[in-house]
């Protein structure tokens, strides 16, 4: 590895290593080298302190990493603060529990629809459930549900074919979709979130389409995505850890969303599917003893800084409260997620009502969890019984 100016790469983020199982590879890459080129302008940090650190200084690590419209993702300062602040009101304390009781009856539904004592995949069931509960928070139809969950899962492989083409295609038909949406709130406005985003005002002015559409595509396309995928970590977590399942269901059948929560942010840690976020350098910057160079990417590993021994101890030691406060699965600094209570209602809603609708979730003998590769994390096939 060489101090100062990077020349060649000190890892390769597409090594047959990272593609086995990312969480193995990122750790032992934030061990032996924690900030790390790959060769072609791209440095990822993996310690927890460089992550928190660098998501906390937005001057220096800008999120400004396109120059695609991407509204309040890749935004600075001001800019940033005036959109983040319309966006953090439709994800309150308010919005969030009036939605609660929905999203109960959804995962009702959708678990009472999952076979028993046969294999199914944790992922389809929380694909179908994150589309439908994003509907009901949006005041989408209904009857969008199933283009939506085919739209995911194509939005799905054409991230991880890393074809732009294929991934272009993809965006351009969810943007369809969207603007007809956009397009029926004009002539007919509900009650919905969409007709409420054409009214929000920045600057004195009415938002754009372009921006209602690029918040709206962020919303569905990044955060569906990782409802459902958080949604197989935990019920592989579940499924290996017996005790902890057993723990959970009596608090589930006790109603105790708080301790759900809990349980599913320290889970989400442990196994973070959530991978990273990019950034930009603004100046030259040095980080652990190497040099940045301003106009270089930087990539923020949150699921290698969610196991750093150094500030979390024993990784894997599951303990929600001792670890809540350097949990970075929601991220940190200004671009910290707003969308948390939101998914942290969701997923715990979904997760109690699979523990209380069963008495065991099992691995499916002789069937192997399949991890997802890069750029998705988390897993791709979770083959699970539930007794
Ligand atoms: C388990 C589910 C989720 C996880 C793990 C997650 C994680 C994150 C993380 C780590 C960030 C920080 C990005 C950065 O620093 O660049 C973020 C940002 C964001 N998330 Fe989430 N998120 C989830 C679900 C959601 C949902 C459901 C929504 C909304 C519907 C949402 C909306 C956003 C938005 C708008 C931002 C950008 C905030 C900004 O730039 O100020 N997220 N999320």
């Amino acid at each position: 590895m060489r101090k100062g100016s990077p020349v060649s790469a000190d890892w390769d983020p597409g090594s047959p290593d990272v593609h086995r199982d990312q969480r193995v590879a990122y750790d032992r890459q934030r061990t032996t080298c924690p900030v790390a080129h790959d060769g072609s302008g791209t440095w990822t940090l993996f310690a927890h302190g460089d992550v928190v650190a660098a998501a906390n200084d937005a001057k220096t690590f800008s999120s400004r990493v396109s120059s695609h419209l991407n509204v309040p993702n890749g935004m600075d300062g001001d800019e940033h603060a005036a959109y983040r602040g319309i966006v953090e009101r439709y994800m309150g304390p308010d919005r969030v529990e009036a939605l609660a009781p929905t999203c109960h009856a959804i995962a009702a539904d959708v678990i009472a629809s999952t076979p028993r004592h046969e294999v199914f995949r944790a992922v389809t069931l929380g694909a179908r459930f994150a589309v439908r509960a994003q509907s009901a928070w949006l005041g989408w139809p209904a009857q969008l549900e199933d283009t939506l969950v085919e739209w995911m899962a194509d939005n799905h492989a054409a991230t991880r074919s890393g074809d732009h083409v294929l991934t272009a295609q993809v965006a351009q038909r969810f943007d369809t979709i969207i603007r007809s949406l956009i397009d029926r709130a004009r002539r007919t406005p509900g009650d919905d979130v969409t007709t409420q985003l054409l009214a929000e005002r920045v600057d004195g002015r009415h938002l754009t389409e372009e921006e209602v559409v690029s918040i709206l595509r962020n919303w569905t396309a990044g955060d569906l995505g990782s409802i459902a995928v958080s949604l197989g970590v935990v019920v592989h977590f579940l499924a290996s850890h017996p005790d902890l399942q057993h723990q959970l269901r009596t608090a589930a059948v006790a109603g105790d969303r708080p301790v759900l929560e809990a349980a599913v942010e320290e889970i989400l840690r442990i196994d973070d599917p959530f991978v990273a976020n990019r950034r930009l350098a603004t100046v030259d910057v040095e980080v652990a003893g190497r040099t940045i160079r301003a106009g270089e990417r930087v990539v923020l590993n949150w699921t290698a800084a969610n196991r750093d021994p150094a500030v979390l101890g024993d990784p894997d030691a599951y303990d929600p409260p001792a670890h809540a406060a350097d949990n970075l699965v929601f991220g940190t600094g200004p671009h910290a997620c707003p969308g948390r209570a939101l998914s942290l209602m969701e997923l715990a809603v979904a997760t109690s009502e699979l523990l209380v609708a069963t008495s065991r979730i099992e691995h499916a003998p002789g069937q192997e969890a399949v991890r997802e590769t890069p750029p998705v994390g988390g897993w791709s096939r979770v083959p699970v019984l539930l007794g």
